[in-house]
């Protein structure tokens, strides 16, 4: 078993076995997290602080309740009365916090790149809980781990992406992981919402739904985010639902036992239908928000293994 990090910034810098050695491990977190005594000592007599600069309902209570579970000491930094609001910078905050010694500082910015910054800046692990549009590590890590135990594989599947690409940082991990995983990707979406270059990254792009979901074995759909947005992206959301929001009869040109996948929150009704959101024969989206849980234990417990292969010298 390797994995080779100091942080968990993004799945860029991660190597294929990196990878798989975290879904293995959280394999077996999904376990414990199945009984009733949920209690592991990994964790214990290190602390841990989560610093949401965004609003975060799934991803920061899954980091909590994971650390809480290995042990850890957790705090919740309250952003919205920290001092930032008193004009301190993201480092001052971080230099500040970093003299508490902190072994694990998990953190949300609506800057792409800030969490990166501040990484180089603190002598604890970093793990990036979504930065800007940039990216989003541990969601795609536990979209992995969904597909893997819903598909028995990660590999050479038929994935299509859909909706809000430009501004996605799932997409953008999703994206970074898939193809190092080597599966076939498939970006679908109105060219707005579709970044420049995006073909670099060996995907192939579509501008229909049912063209693109032809054969695929995963439905990948995500939020509209308006809130990245800053002039007219979309006709009207009406529109918008029309051409792409997923209803039974668009995944019906995907493969019969396609999953279909959302990472949290959901506009019903704008990027997919209620009623198929909720089908359990074909939504695995609750198995998503389960396996967040697994895999961000699973991340915190590889970087404190490293944490402690590097002590810090109590006396220097
Ligand atoms: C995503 C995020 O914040 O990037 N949500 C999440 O972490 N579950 C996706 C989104 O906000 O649309």
């Amino acid at each position: 078993m390797r994995f080779d990090q100091r942080h968990l910034l993004g799945i860029e810098p991660l190597r294929p076995d990196e990878i798989t050695t975290l879904l293995d491990l959280s394999q077996r977190y999904v376990a414990l997290n199945r009984q009733q005594q949920k209690r592991s000592t990994v964790l214990a007599g290190l602390t841990q602080i989560n610093m949401f600069f965004e609003n975060s309902t799934r991803t920061q209570a899954s980091f909590e309740l994971a650390g809480k579970r290995l042990g850890a000491d957790v705090m919740n930094m309250a952003m919205e009365a920290s001092s930032i609001k008193k004009g301190e910078t993201l480092i001052d905050t971080a230099m500040t916090l970093n003299a508490m010694h902190p072994d694990l500082l998990v953190v949300r910015h609506p800057h792409s790149g800030a969490v990166d910054l501040l990484a180089q800046k603190v002598n604890c692990a970093v793990l990036n809980a979504g930065d800007g549009r940039h990216e989003h590590p541990t969601q795609a890590l536990l979209d992995a781990l969904t597909i893997r135990r819903a598909k028995g594989r990660i590999h050479r599947l038929n994935i299509a992406i859909c909706g809000d690409i430009a501004h996605s940082r799932v997409a953008r991990s999703n994206l970074l992981l898939l193809h190092k995983m080597e599966n076939r990707i498939r970006l679908i979406g109105p060219p707005t919402l579709m970044p420049a270059g995006i073909d670099a990254f060996g995907a192939e792009v579509y501008e229909d739904m049912k063209e693109g979901l032809r054969d695929v074995d995963v439905v990948m759909m995500l939020r509209l985010q308006k809130e990245r947005m800053d002039g007219g992206f979309i006709p009207s959301e009406r529109e918008y639902y029309h051409r792409y929001g997923l209803d039974a009869e668009k995944l019906s040109h995907a493969k019969p036992d396609a999953i279909v996948m959302h990472p949290g929150p959901m506009n019903r009704g704008v990027e997919i239908d209620g009623t198929l959101a909720d089908d359990i024969n074909r939504s695995v989206i609750q198995d998503q928000v389960e396996m967040g849980v697994a895999v961000r234990m699973a991340a915190m417990d590889l970087l404190a293994r490293n944490l402690r292969a590097q002590p810090k010298d109590v006396l220097a």
